[in-house]
């Protein structure tokens, strides 16, 4: 089947009529690569249908949650059991400590924990609660780390502005964005020069997403984490690990089980909704014992806990938690990436292949990729032509050279052995 775009670009023009951008999140849009972006009409296991028919394999899997690929069989049934009992009471209901069991057998760090609606939600209320733990309004970010749009860290990693801490965005107070340190991801030394000033002793907390995968996937130099729980810890900061993205996927339990580094405070979200709206915040028990009506600090929200998405997080986590689950995604990654690497060196097409678990990106740079400067060595006009040329052939990338890539349990031997063939064939074109 020839490839064509004509239903989703008419779509694409009536919604933005209603939509900036005519999307209701601005990275869907295709802005980073031209063209139209795919309607979809509906997923199965690794596969996409859009709305003229086309095929594809799915690598951003709704931007990491789908851990078991679109629509699979126990989460379709949890969702749909669970609303056929209503969808939502403002009350409790026993489905909350089931999922929070469950997340805790994977995150022992997250002694006590609340359950929100979004990652962003998630990050919001764990800087609330570093804040009002410690008495301390200042935070520090790493430089290309998203933790959501929420108004504290939409600050820009400029190296000159750094500590004055500009917004990223209009909108974005400036008093508030003066609070925000932005230090580089994967330097030790500007790290341990930060917390060892005043500065860094009035620091409520740093967030980090200890393994990236907003600037494509970059992993911490070995000492990094290390040095930043150190430093943070003798500061009197809480250590705030945005695990949003790297949850289940860089090691079942995340980049804290991997590195073995127990930071003060967690937030999770994509997975553990098995594709509905949820996230979570939560760690250690004095912090956590100052959330209301534990305690004065406020955080809370009318479909916080719903019971259709503890359901599918539910159905989800008993998937993850099933012996072989993640490794054998994990496996199948490093398998992709390894196929991918020698596909590039063939063709002579510079590239750097980074992985973490179920994340992986392709730089087309011939340099490491290790932080954001590093990142931005990389040949983004290389990479749209590829994207299309992919999109042409069935593979459905991330549409950015600075977005991770997401794998499932769904994407066997088929899936890769086309997404290779494709990938060898978009070089020779892009
Ligand atoms: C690391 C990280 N933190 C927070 C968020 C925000 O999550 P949400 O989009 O669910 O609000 C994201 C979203 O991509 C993320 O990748």
């Amino acid at each position: 089947m020839t490839f064509s775009t004509a239903r989703s670009a008419a779509a694409h023009q009536e919604a933005k009529a209603f939509f900036p951008g005519g999307v209701n999140s601005p990275v869907r849009a295709f802005k980073a690569v031209g063209g139209a972006p795919l309607f979809i009409a509906k997923g199965e296991g690794a596969w996409l249908t859009d709305e003229d028919g086309n095929r594809l394999v799915d690598y951003v899997l709704s931007w990491g949650p789908l851990l078991a690929g679109h629509a699979h069989p126990s989460i379709v049934k949890a969702i749909t059991e669970t609303a056929a009992l209503g969808t939502s009471f403002g009350a409790p209901t026993t489905r909350e400590a089931q999922l929070a069991i469950r997340v805790q057998r994977v995150f022992p760090s997250m002694k006590k924990l609340r359950f929100v609606s979004s990652g962003t939600e998630a990050t919001a209320a764990a800087l609330r609660v570093a804040r009002g733990f410690t008495g301390r309004e200042r935070v520090v970010k790493f430089e290309g780390c998203y933790h959501g749009a929420q108004d504290a860290l939409l600050v820009r990693a400029g190296s000159g502005v750094e500590t004055l801490g500009l917004p990223d965005s209009p909108g974005v107070p400036k008093a508030l964005a003066a609070l925000t340190t932005v230090l580089p991801f994967n330097d030790i030394p500007a790290l341990r020069a930060f917390f060892r000033s005043e500065q860094g002793r009035e620091t409520a907390c740093a967030i980090i997403e200890p393994v990236v995968g907003n600037m494509g996937l970059l992993n911490p130099k070995q000492g990094f984490l290390e040095a930043l729980r150190e430093e943070t810890k003798a500061a009197g900061a809480l250590l705030i690990f945005d695990e949003v993205m790297t949850g289940f996927r860089v090691a079942r339990g995340g980049v804290q089980e991997k590195f073995g580094i127990e930071p003060d405070l967690t937030c999770l979200g994509k997975v553990i909704g098995g594709g509905l709206p949820v996230g979570a915040y939560g760690g250690r028990a004095d912090a956590m014992g100052q959330v209301a009506p534990d305690g004065p600090i406020y955080q809370a929200g009318t479909l916080s806990g719903n019971p259709l998405a503890m359901a599918a997080g539910i159905a989800m986590l008993d998937l993850v938690l099933t012996p072989g689950f993640i490794e054998g995604i994990e496996r199948s990654t490093a398998d992709l990436c390894a196929r991918l690497a020698e596909v590039c060196a063939k063709a002579k097409v510079p590239a750097q292949v980074n992985q973490a678990g179920s994340m992986f990106t392709v730089f087309f740079t011939g340099e490491q990729v290790f932080d954001y400067a590093s990142a931005k060595t990389s040949d983004t006009e290389r990479f749209k032509r590829v994207h299309r040329a992919l999109l042409e052939r069935g593979v459905y990338l991330p549409p950015s050279q600075f977005e991770s890539a997401f794998m499932s349990s769904t994407h066997g031997k088929a899936e890769l052995d086309h997404t290779v063939q494709a990938f060898s064939e978009a070089l020779r074109v892009g």
